[in-house]
């Protein structure tokens, strides 16, 4: 839609975890660090936390696409409530075809795949994404995984990568053992302002575009807005360049990114389990909703306010005006 208007030869804020646009600010590059240093030194566990939508599916994209023939890398990413038979998701993951789904089989086929790679000098890693629906019981078994050994050695590492709450799980009393066995562990926290800027221009710059598209304000207004949050910046800015194109605006400005957001403040989507409204005395849940999404536009708009004035003082931010900096 708006691709050629401003000289993408892609899309730069696809919602799909793309290594090709991988952005290596100070967080993500230590996440990955740390990944790398759990599989090279074999680390038993290595657990990879982050709030939703922060990359966590990304970096490990990219450590796959990595790895290099040294390790037999298994995936596991579906792990929803009826996620059932752990053993079943394991063949599946290593490519183990067995006639049986009994757990006793595969648990046999998985230990002698195991002791294959090992003797070919490989080593095994399953990664596990979305960790945080696992319960107590499949961790357990996932740990009695990474007892199986040949000689000394541990065949199998384990990385687990998942929300918050995955943490808190891991907390339990009823997890020690598990828990002593992580040797590596990290939580994906959001990108800091100025990450965020340097994000967006670089999703521009590799999908092709003008790395000035989206106006130094424009930027630190996103960052506000999204809390770092890459997902929700990728949705930002995506709906921004169908905003601009519309208005046929050369360049993303603050006001645009504005407009936009507020309309979806008011339209009760944008924010949504972000703006808070416990705080405020209504009486309808719907009437505290409205009025903290008011609250929140008139938040955003002083922001906006206090950016213009440290960032771009010729331009200064007017609630109301839709003149776009820079066309
Ligand atoms: N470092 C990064 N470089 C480029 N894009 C990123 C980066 N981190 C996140 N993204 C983008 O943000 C979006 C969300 O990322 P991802 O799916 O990896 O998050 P997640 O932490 O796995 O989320 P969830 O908690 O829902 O599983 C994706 O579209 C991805 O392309
Ligand atoms: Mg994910």
């Amino acid at each position: 839609m708006y691709e050629n208007f401003y000289g993408f030869k892609e899309k730069p804020f696809s919602m799909t975890p793309d290594p090709a646009f991988l952005y290596l600010g100070s967080k993500h590059s230590t996440g990955l660090s740390m990944l790398r240093y759990g599989l090279l030194n074999r680390a038993g566990i290595t657990v990879l936390t982050g709030d939703i939508g922060a990359g966590k599916t990304t970096l490990i994209r990219h450590l796959l696409n990595d790895a290099t023939e040294d390790f037999a890398v298994g995936l596991i990413s579906n792990t929803h409530e009826s996620f059932g038979n752990l053993m079943q998701w394991v063949a599946v993951a290593f490519d183990i075809k067995s006639e049986s789904d009994s757990k006793a089989i595969l648990y046999d086929l998985f230990a002698r795949y195991l002791i294959e790679q090992y003797a070919a000098g490989k080593r095994t890693v399953l990664i596990v994404d979305e960790a945080q629906n696992l319960d107590d019981a499949t961790l357990e078994e996932l740990r009695l995984l990474t007892n199986i050994n040949a000689d000394k050695d541990q065949l199998l590492q384990l990385v687990l990568v998942g929300q918050p709450e995955l943490r808190t799980t891991l907390r339990s009393a009823r997890l020690v053992q598990f828990v002593q066995r992580i040797a590596v562990d990290y939580h994906l926290t959001p990108l800091s302002a100025d990450e965020t800027g340097h994000y967006i221009e670089h999703r521009v710059r590799i999908a092709g575009g003008p790395p000035d598209l989206f106006h130094q304000v424009a930027r630190r207004f996103i960052h506000y807005q999204c809390s770092g949050v890459p997902r929700l910046i990728n949705s930002v800015c995506d709906t921004a360049l169908v905003y601009g194109f519309a208005e046929q605006a050369s360049q993303i400005s603050a006001e645009l990114v504005f407009d936009m957001v507020t309309e979806r403040i008011t339209a009760g989507l944008f924010g949504a389990g972000h703006i808070k409204y416990d705080d405020i005395e209504a009486e309808t849940p719907e009437q505290a909703y409205k009025k903290a999404m008011s609250r929140a536009r008139r938040r955003a708009a002083n922001y906006l306010r206090r950016s213009h004035k440290e960032i771009d003082p010729q331009q200064p931010f007017v609630e109301g005006t839709k003149s776009a900096s820079g066309d």
